[in-house]
Protein backbone atom coordinates (compact mmCIF):
# COMPACT_ATOMS: atom_id res chain seq x y z
CA UNK A 1 0.00 0.00 0.00
CA UNK A 2 1.39 3.51 -0.60
CA UNK A 3 2.53 5.22 2.24
CA UNK A 4 0.22 8.17 3.08
CA UNK A 5 2.16 11.33 4.37
CA UNK A 6 0.37 11.01 7.57
CA UNK A 7 2.54 7.91 8.39
CA UNK A 8 5.31 9.75 9.25
CA UNK A 9 4.33 11.96 12.90
CA UNK A 10 6.29 11.21 16.09
CA UNK A 11 3.95 7.98 16.87
CA UNK A 12 5.41 6.19 13.95
CA UNK A 13 8.61 7.28 14.04
CA UNK A 14 9.33 6.46 17.65
CA UNK A 15 5.95 3.98 18.39
CA UNK A 16 8.61 1.66 20.57
CA UNK A 17 8.73 4.37 22.78
CA UNK A 18 5.74 5.24 23.20
CA UNK A 19 2.21 4.22 25.28
CA UNK A 20 0.50 3.07 21.57
CA UNK A 21 -0.86 -0.02 20.99
CA UNK A 22 -2.33 -1.93 17.95
CA UNK A 23 -5.83 -0.49 19.33
CA UNK A 24 -4.57 3.08 19.07
CA UNK A 25 -5.89 4.94 16.15
CA UNK A 26 -3.09 7.38 15.22
CA UNK A 27 -4.77 10.88 14.74
CA UNK A 28 -1.24 12.83 13.12
CA UNK A 29 -0.53 16.00 11.09
CA UNK A 30 2.98 14.19 10.30
CA UNK A 31 4.18 16.66 13.53
CA UNK A 32 7.87 16.34 14.32
CA UNK A 33 11.37 15.54 12.30
CA UNK A 34 11.83 19.45 13.15
CA UNK A 35 14.96 21.00 11.33
CA UNK A 36 18.57 21.00 13.59
CA UNK A 37 19.43 24.61 12.26
CA UNK A 38 23.15 25.52 12.71
CA UNK A 39 23.44 29.14 13.91
CA UNK A 40 26.60 30.63 12.94
CA UNK A 41 26.54 33.91 14.78
CA UNK A 42 25.46 32.51 18.04
CA UNK A 43 28.12 29.76 17.70
CA UNK A 44 30.94 32.18 17.49
CA UNK A 45 29.56 34.67 19.85
CA UNK A 46 29.79 31.64 22.40
CA UNK A 47 32.95 30.08 20.65
CA UNK A 48 30.44 26.45 20.23
CA UNK A 49 28.59 24.60 18.27
CA UNK A 50 24.96 26.16 18.25
CA UNK A 51 21.93 24.27 17.21
CA UNK A 52 18.35 25.74 17.42
CA UNK A 53 15.79 22.92 17.41
CA UNK A 54 13.14 24.89 15.55
CA UNK A 55 9.29 23.32 16.78
CA UNK A 56 7.85 26.51 15.09
CA UNK A 57 7.81 24.49 12.08
CA UNK A 58 5.19 21.96 13.71
CA UNK A 59 1.93 21.35 11.83
CA UNK A 60 0.25 24.41 14.42
CA UNK A 61 3.97 26.06 14.44
CA UNK A 62 4.92 25.52 17.89
CA UNK A 63 6.27 21.96 19.56
CA UNK A 64 2.55 21.31 21.65
CA UNK A 65 1.88 19.10 18.60
CA UNK A 66 4.46 16.43 19.57
CA UNK A 67 2.48 15.59 22.54
CA UNK A 68 -0.76 16.46 21.21
CA UNK A 69 -0.76 13.41 18.89
CA UNK A 70 0.14 11.20 21.75
CA UNK A 71 -3.21 12.96 23.67
CA UNK A 72 -5.77 12.97 21.07
CA UNK A 73 -4.57 9.24 19.68
CA UNK A 74 -5.59 7.85 23.29
CA UNK A 75 -8.52 9.86 23.82
CA UNK A 76 -9.72 8.51 20.23
CA UNK A 77 -8.96 5.02 21.70
CA UNK A 78 -10.84 5.60 24.88
CA UNK A 79 -13.79 6.73 22.58
CA UNK A 80 -13.64 9.99 23.94
CA UNK A 81 -16.33 12.56 22.31
CA UNK A 82 -14.66 15.75 23.67
CA UNK A 83 -11.56 17.45 24.74
CA UNK A 84 -10.46 20.28 27.21
CA UNK A 85 -7.64 22.67 28.12
CA UNK A 86 -6.38 25.26 29.85
CA UNK A 87 -3.97 27.58 27.50
CA UNK A 88 -1.69 30.71 27.04
CA UNK A 89 -2.49 29.90 23.37
CA UNK A 90 -0.40 27.24 21.72
CA UNK A 91 -1.58 24.46 23.24
CA UNK A 92 -5.22 25.34 22.29
CA UNK A 93 -4.40 25.73 18.78
CA UNK A 94 -3.09 22.26 19.26
CA UNK A 95 -5.56 20.77 20.65
CA UNK A 96 -7.74 22.38 17.75
CA UNK A 97 -6.29 20.78 15.26
CA UNK A 98 -5.98 17.32 16.72
CA UNK A 99 -9.63 17.55 17.97
CA UNK A 100 -10.75 18.57 14.22
CA UNK A 101 -8.76 16.23 12.82
CA UNK A 102 -10.20 13.27 15.35
CA UNK A 103 -14.29 14.55 14.93
CA UNK A 104 -14.19 15.06 18.54
CA UNK A 105 -15.35 18.46 19.97
CA UNK A 106 -12.34 20.88 21.62
CA UNK A 107 -13.29 23.43 24.39
CA UNK A 108 -10.48 25.53 25.13
CA UNK A 109 -10.17 27.88 28.55
CA UNK A 110 -8.16 31.44 27.67
CA UNK A 111 -7.02 33.96 29.89
CA UNK A 112 -9.33 36.82 28.26
CA UNK A 113 -6.88 39.81 26.51
CA UNK A 114 -3.57 37.80 26.93
CA UNK A 115 -4.15 35.13 23.70
CA UNK A 116 -1.84 36.61 20.48
CA UNK A 117 -3.59 37.04 17.25
CA UNK A 118 -2.70 34.50 15.48
CA UNK A 119 -2.84 31.64 17.76
CA UNK A 120 -6.81 32.54 18.33
CA UNK A 121 -7.23 32.57 15.10
CA UNK A 122 -6.11 29.06 14.92
CA UNK A 123 -8.74 27.93 17.77
CA UNK A 124 -11.61 29.73 16.24
CA UNK A 125 -10.60 28.07 12.64
CA UNK A 126 -9.90 24.90 13.97
CA UNK A 127 -13.80 25.13 15.20
CA UNK A 128 -12.78 24.77 18.82
CA UNK A 129 -15.22 25.93 21.52
CA UNK A 130 -13.67 29.26 23.05
CA UNK A 131 -14.41 30.19 26.67
CA UNK A 132 -12.15 33.33 28.03
CA UNK A 133 -11.72 34.03 31.57
CA UNK A 134 -11.63 36.97 33.70
CA UNK A 135 -8.29 35.49 35.03
CA UNK A 136 -4.92 34.41 34.14
CA UNK A 137 -3.29 30.90 32.92
CA UNK A 138 -3.52 29.33 35.98
CA UNK A 139 -6.97 29.91 37.41
CA UNK A 140 -7.93 28.30 33.83
CA UNK A 141 -5.75 25.51 34.18
CA UNK A 142 -7.34 24.92 38.18
CA UNK A 143 -10.99 25.08 36.25
CA UNK A 144 -9.81 22.58 33.78
CA UNK A 145 -9.11 20.23 36.48
CA UNK A 146 -11.82 20.41 38.10
CA UNK A 147 -13.75 20.24 35.10
CA UNK A 148 -11.69 17.38 33.42
CA UNK A 149 -13.16 15.48 37.32
CA UNK A 150 -16.78 15.10 35.79
CA UNK A 151 -15.63 12.63 32.87
CA UNK A 152 -17.29 14.40 30.44
CA UNK A 153 -13.80 15.75 28.81
CA UNK A 154 -10.71 14.42 28.22
CA UNK A 155 -8.01 17.20 29.58
CA UNK A 156 -5.25 17.26 27.31
CA UNK A 157 -2.76 19.74 28.98
CA UNK A 158 0.66 18.55 30.15
CA UNK A 159 -0.85 17.15 33.39
CA UNK A 160 -2.26 14.41 30.96
CA UNK A 161 0.88 11.74 30.60
CA UNK A 162 0.31 10.80 27.12
CA UNK A 163 1.77 14.66 26.22
CA UNK A 164 4.85 14.61 27.80
CA UNK A 165 5.35 11.17 25.92
CA UNK A 166 5.24 13.15 22.75
CA UNK A 167 7.49 15.91 23.60
CA UNK A 168 9.98 13.45 24.45
CA UNK A 169 10.51 12.92 20.71
CA UNK A 170 12.08 16.10 20.30
CA UNK A 171 15.21 14.90 22.36
CA UNK A 172 15.53 11.65 20.60
CA UNK A 173 15.48 13.58 17.07
CA UNK A 174 18.38 16.07 18.23
CA UNK A 175 20.66 12.56 19.44
CA UNK A 176 19.85 10.95 16.32
CA UNK A 177 20.85 14.09 14.10
CA UNK A 178 23.88 15.08 16.43
CA UNK A 179 25.21 11.28 16.95
CA UNK A 180 24.53 12.59 20.57
CA UNK A 181 23.10 14.98 23.65
CA UNK A 182 24.16 18.18 23.35
CA UNK A 183 26.58 19.19 26.47
CA UNK A 184 23.82 21.74 27.29
CA UNK A 185 20.21 22.52 26.68
CA UNK A 186 18.24 25.91 26.83
CA UNK A 187 14.48 26.23 26.57
CA UNK A 188 11.91 28.65 27.60
CA UNK A 189 9.68 27.54 30.68
CA UNK A 190 6.62 28.10 31.68
CA UNK A 191 4.12 25.21 32.71
CA UNK A 192 7.26 23.13 32.61
CA UNK A 193 6.14 20.09 30.95
CA UNK A 194 8.37 20.58 27.72
CA UNK A 195 11.54 20.85 30.17
CA UNK A 196 10.09 17.48 32.04
CA UNK A 197 9.76 15.65 28.49
CA UNK A 198 13.41 16.60 27.14
CA UNK A 199 14.87 15.16 30.35
CA UNK A 200 13.03 12.16 30.02
CA UNK A 201 13.67 11.57 26.30
CA UNK A 202 17.50 12.10 26.69
CA UNK A 203 17.29 10.01 29.84
CA UNK A 204 15.39 7.08 27.87
CA UNK A 205 17.96 7.14 24.78
CA UNK A 206 20.75 7.24 27.36
CA UNK A 207 19.36 4.22 29.55
CA UNK A 208 18.60 2.23 26.56
CA UNK A 209 22.22 2.90 25.12
CA UNK A 210 21.47 5.18 22.24
CA UNK A 211 23.38 8.08 23.42
CA UNK A 212 26.51 7.87 25.53
CA UNK A 213 26.00 11.23 27.86
CA UNK A 214 23.27 13.50 29.14
CA UNK A 215 22.65 16.99 28.46
CA UNK A 216 23.15 19.85 31.03
CA UNK A 217 19.35 21.51 31.09
CA UNK A 218 18.73 25.32 31.67
CA UNK A 219 15.30 26.70 31.76
CA UNK A 220 15.26 30.42 31.02
CA UNK A 221 11.61 32.12 32.23
CA UNK A 222 10.48 35.73 32.06
CA UNK A 223 11.67 37.72 35.10
CA UNK A 224 7.74 38.64 35.73
CA UNK A 225 6.84 35.32 35.58
CA UNK A 226 10.13 33.58 37.21
CA UNK A 227 8.52 31.17 39.69
CA UNK A 228 11.12 28.70 39.05
CA UNK A 229 14.02 30.90 39.19
CA UNK A 230 12.48 32.03 42.90
CA UNK A 231 11.31 28.85 43.85
CA UNK A 232 8.03 29.65 44.84
CA UNK A 233 4.19 30.18 43.12
CA UNK A 234 4.17 33.33 41.82
CA UNK A 235 0.42 35.05 42.12
CA UNK A 236 0.38 37.53 39.75
CA UNK A 237 2.53 36.62 36.68
CA UNK A 238 3.41 39.44 34.20
CA UNK A 239 5.37 39.30 30.95
CA UNK A 240 4.88 40.32 26.85
CA UNK A 241 5.85 37.34 26.38
CA UNK A 242 1.85 35.97 26.75
CA UNK A 243 2.78 31.81 26.05
CA UNK A 244 5.07 32.00 29.50
CA UNK A 245 3.33 34.35 31.66
CA UNK A 246 2.26 31.23 34.11
CA UNK A 247 3.02 31.74 38.24
CA UNK A 248 2.07 28.10 39.32
CA UNK A 249 3.39 25.56 36.90
CA UNK A 250 2.14 22.03 36.99
CA UNK A 251 5.16 20.25 36.19
CA UNK A 252 6.90 21.91 39.33
CA UNK A 253 8.55 18.87 40.49
CA UNK A 254 9.75 17.53 36.75
CA UNK A 255 11.20 20.42 36.30
CA UNK A 256 12.96 21.40 39.19
CA UNK A 257 14.19 17.16 39.05
CA UNK A 258 15.50 17.90 35.67
CA UNK A 259 17.60 20.48 36.96
CA UNK A 260 18.90 18.82 39.89
CA UNK A 261 19.92 15.63 37.68
CA UNK A 262 21.51 17.16 35.20
CA UNK A 263 23.79 19.77 37.63
CA UNK A 264 21.40 22.59 35.61
CA UNK A 265 20.05 25.88 36.40
CA UNK A 266 16.99 28.15 36.31
CA UNK A 267 17.66 31.56 34.97
CA UNK A 268 15.56 34.54 33.71
CA UNK A 269 15.82 37.22 31.35
CA UNK A 270 13.53 40.70 31.26
CA UNK A 271 11.10 41.66 28.39
CA UNK A 272 13.02 44.36 27.18
CA UNK A 273 15.65 41.83 26.99
CA UNK A 274 13.44 39.80 25.30
CA UNK A 275 12.26 42.18 22.90
CA UNK A 276 15.57 42.95 21.82
CA UNK A 277 16.45 39.10 21.58
CA UNK A 278 13.44 38.44 18.96
CA UNK A 279 14.90 41.29 16.10
CA UNK A 280 18.27 39.83 17.21
CA UNK A 281 17.41 36.36 15.99
CA UNK A 282 15.48 37.11 13.25
CA UNK A 283 18.27 39.71 11.52
CA UNK A 284 21.30 37.71 12.57
CA UNK A 285 20.50 34.49 12.01
CA UNK A 286 17.27 34.43 10.02
CA UNK A 287 14.71 32.78 12.69
CA UNK A 288 11.16 34.50 13.83
CA UNK A 289 10.28 33.20 16.63
CA UNK A 290 7.74 34.53 19.27
CA UNK A 291 8.39 36.41 21.99
CA UNK A 292 8.37 33.39 24.71
CA UNK A 293 10.80 31.43 22.13
CA UNK A 294 14.02 33.74 22.18
CA UNK A 295 14.46 33.70 25.97
CA UNK A 296 17.41 31.19 25.70
CA UNK A 297 19.06 33.85 23.23
CA UNK A 298 18.02 36.85 25.54
CA UNK A 299 20.27 34.64 28.05
CA UNK A 300 23.08 33.68 25.85
CA UNK A 301 23.16 37.40 24.71
CA UNK A 302 23.22 38.90 28.06
CA UNK A 303 25.62 36.40 29.42
CA UNK A 304 28.29 37.00 26.16
CA UNK A 305 27.45 40.48 25.21
CA UNK A 306 26.23 42.46 27.85
CA UNK A 307 27.59 43.82 31.40
CA UNK A 308 24.66 42.88 33.41
CA UNK A 309 26.00 38.90 32.62
CA UNK A 310 27.01 39.10 36.59
CA UNK A 311 23.37 39.00 36.79
CA UNK A 312 22.78 35.61 35.36
CA UNK A 313 22.87 32.51 37.77
CA UNK A 314 23.61 30.28 35.11
CA UNK A 315 27.10 31.71 33.88
CA UNK A 316 29.00 29.42 36.11
CA UNK A 317 27.62 26.69 33.87
CA UNK A 318 29.10 27.93 30.38
CA UNK A 319 32.60 27.88 32.61
CA UNK A 320 32.03 24.29 33.02
CA UNK A 321 31.65 22.72 29.83
CA UNK A 322 33.97 21.23 27.13
CA UNK A 323 36.33 23.36 24.82
CA UNK A 324 33.92 24.07 21.99
CA UNK A 325 30.30 22.79 23.76
CA UNK A 326 27.70 21.82 21.62
CA UNK A 327 24.55 23.50 22.79
CA UNK A 328 20.71 23.11 21.76
CA UNK A 329 18.49 25.99 22.16
CA UNK A 330 14.42 24.91 21.57
CA UNK A 331 12.88 27.35 19.59
CA UNK A 332 9.54 26.58 20.57
CA UNK A 333 7.07 28.62 18.71
CA UNK A 334 6.78 30.35 15.06
CA UNK A 335 7.04 33.69 14.98
CA UNK A 336 4.05 34.65 12.92
CA UNK A 337 2.10 33.38 16.15
CA UNK A 338 2.52 36.85 17.31
CA UNK A 339 3.35 39.25 15.31
CA UNK A 340 1.96 42.24 17.39
CA UNK A 341 3.94 42.26 19.95
CA UNK A 342 6.46 42.26 16.99
CA UNK A 343 5.22 45.18 15.37
CA UNK A 344 7.23 47.99 17.52
CA UNK A 345 9.75 47.14 15.30
CA UNK A 346 7.72 48.14 12.03
CA UNK A 347 8.40 51.96 10.87
CA UNK A 348 6.88 53.17 7.47
CA UNK A 349 8.63 51.88 4.28
CA UNK A 350 10.06 54.03 1.69
CA UNK A 351 7.73 55.99 -0.59
CA UNK A 352 8.31 55.78 -4.50
CA UNK A 353 6.53 56.19 -7.77
CA UNK A 354 6.19 52.82 -9.62
CA UNK A 355 9.11 53.35 -12.04
CA UNK A 356 12.61 51.60 -11.66
CA UNK A 357 14.17 55.41 -11.75
CA UNK A 358 12.19 56.34 -8.74
CA UNK A 359 13.03 53.09 -6.61
CA UNK A 360 16.61 53.26 -7.19
CA UNK A 361 16.80 56.88 -6.12
CA UNK A 362 14.84 56.65 -3.19
CA UNK A 363 17.30 53.22 -2.21
CA UNK A 364 20.28 55.04 -2.54
CA UNK A 365 18.97 58.03 -0.47
CA UNK A 366 18.02 55.85 2.50
N1 LIG B 1 7.21 28.42 24.47
C1 LIG B 1 5.98 28.53 23.94
C2 LIG B 1 5.86 29.14 22.59
C3 LIG B 1 4.85 28.05 24.64
O1 LIG B 1 3.65 28.16 24.09
C4 LIG B 1 5.03 27.49 25.92
C5 LIG B 1 3.89 27.01 26.69
C6 LIG B 1 6.33 27.40 26.43
C7 LIG B 1 7.39 27.88 25.68
C8 LIG B 1 6.64 26.80 27.76
O2 LIG B 1 6.53 25.42 27.73
O3 LIG B 1 4.77 25.19 29.46
O4 LIG B 1 6.09 23.23 28.68
O5 LIG B 1 7.16 24.99 30.08
N2 LIG B 1 2.67 27.16 26.36
C9 LIG B 1 1.52 26.58 27.04
C10 LIG B 1 0.24 26.83 26.24
C11 LIG B 1 1.43 26.92 28.47
O6 LIG B 1 -0.85 26.86 26.83
O7 LIG B 1 0.33 26.96 25.03
P1 LIG B 1 6.12 24.65 29.06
Amino acid sequence: MQKIRGDFGVINRYREYLPVSEATPIISLSEGSTPLIHAPTLSEMVQGNIYLKYEGLNPTCSFKDRGMTVAISKAAEHSAKAVLCASTGNTSASAAAYAARAGMQCVVILPAGRIAGGKMVQAYLYGATVVAIKGNFDDALRIVQKLGERGDFVVVNSTNPYRLEGQKTAAFEIIEELGKAPDLHILPVGNAGNITAYWKGYREFYDVGRSYNLPIMLGVQASGAAPLYHGAPMDHPETLATAIRIGQPASWNGAVGAVKESLGEFDMVTDEEILAAQKWLASKEGVFAEPASVVPVALLLKIFQSEDHHLCRSKTIFSKLPLHPTIVLTITGHGLKDPETASHTLSEPLQAEATEEAVLNVIQGS
